[in-house]
């Protein structure tokens, strides 16, 4: 088939990819490529760590796309960090957290190991005196930009539609064209890149006081501390109290961050939908591919979106959690008949 993909995020070029392994002929369109949410992505690849109650699902999709990732890693020549998750709480309070969070993972069949102080310590030995963690086995990490970079480098981009395609795959991301578009809302996260000469070795989620706060380590000495999230309808930017927050609680749980270089601070907005789910097939217009809305899972699930939505071209059926239609509500899809005629 002659296919179009709309959004060179990691979404948008790990389908390509998977495309053109299948032998269609694809076109990327974007005016900027790998500079959306995927330009902010710390690349955790954290099922366990990312699942919360009411998101249960995404912890079936997640690990179902961690088990894709080694061999996707391999391909592209990019790093995968495999140490554990550490799930951290900084107080009692925090433990809890990690405690329940821990439960969740265990009650869905998913491994999560506690750890006292102690142990955090010798796992962990840059981090502050924290009242317990969890270990999440099996968890890994990425650096998205290098993914981009590596994609990139094999798929051409262009940035206007060339049209004539068969079938229109849409990753743009949260910023769905009509009649789409209320499909996805933006949540603000911003990050910020600091350098150190004594970084975690271990990606480390956690709690300080209630605060959520996460360290993503490169191989290079490169840390992401992030995020933050909130709903807006303004232009991502980053903002006085977002950074902030993350310099209170990073530097809270890892004190080294005082004297480590701030390299970049920077602001995306995730693509979040209702039901925290991504759409992934069928938009209900012919001959369009809906590949969006991951939220904080594009990194995560993208080589699993790009097996569903390249099984999709060759005739499987769509996986029912991330069916877009389950969200596309009647006028919604009497929208999308207009549209077509
Ligand atoms: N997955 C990390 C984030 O959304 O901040």
């Amino acid at each position: 088939m002659r296919v179009t993909v709309l959004g060179a995020g990691v979404i948008g070029l790990t389908v390509a990819d998977e495309l053109i392994r299948r032998g269609h002929t694809v076109a990327v369109v974007d005016p900027h490529p790998a500079r959306g949410a995927s330009y902010a992505a710390a690349g955790m690849l954290s099922p366990a760590a990312e699942v919360w109650h009411g998101e249960e699902e995404i912890l079936r999709l997640g690990t179902a796309s961690l088990a894709l990732w080694p061999a996707l890693a391999d391909r592209l020549g990019v790093e995968l960090r495999t140490a554990p998750t550490l799930l951290v709480g900084y107080d009692a309070g925090d433990l809890q957290q990690v405690e329940r969070q821990a439960a969740l993972v265990g009650g869905l069949g998913g491994r999560a190991t506690l750890l006292d102080r102690a142990a955090v310590r010798a796992c962990e030995p840059v981090l502050a005196r924290v009242a317990g963690a969890a270990s999440l086995e099996g968890e890994m990490s990425v650096d998205p930009r290098a993914v981009c970079a590596a994609l990139l480098a094999r798929i051409p981009v262009v940035s206007g539609d060339p049209g004539g395609a068969d079938v229109t795959v849409v990753a743009t991301g949260a910023c769905l064209p009509e009649p789409w578009a209320g499909l996805v809302r933006g949540v603000r996260g911003e990050i910020l890149r600091v350098r150190s000469d004594d970084p975690p070795t271990h990606t480390v989620r956690g709690w300080v006081g209630g605060e959520p706060i996460y360290l993503v380590p490169r191989g290079n000495g490169e840390v992401v501390v992030g995020a933050t999230a909130e709903e807006h309808q303004a232009p991502p930017v980053v903002t006085a109290g977002g950074v902030h927050r993350l310099l209170t609680a990073g530097r809270t749980l890892w004190p080294g961050l005082d004297r480590a270089e701030l390299v970049e601070s920077t602001a995306r907005d995730r693509p979040a939908t209702a039901d925290g789910r991504p759409l992934i097939g069928p938009s209900g217009a012919d001959g369009v591919v809906l590949a969006a809305g991951h939220h904080r899972h594009g990194v995560l699930l993208a080589p699993l979106t790009a097996r569903l939505v390249a099984d999709l071209l060759d005739g499987a059926a769509v996986d029912p959690s991330v069916d877009p239609r389950r969200l596309i509500t009647a006028g919604k899809e009497r929208h999308v008949d207009h549209a077509q005629r």
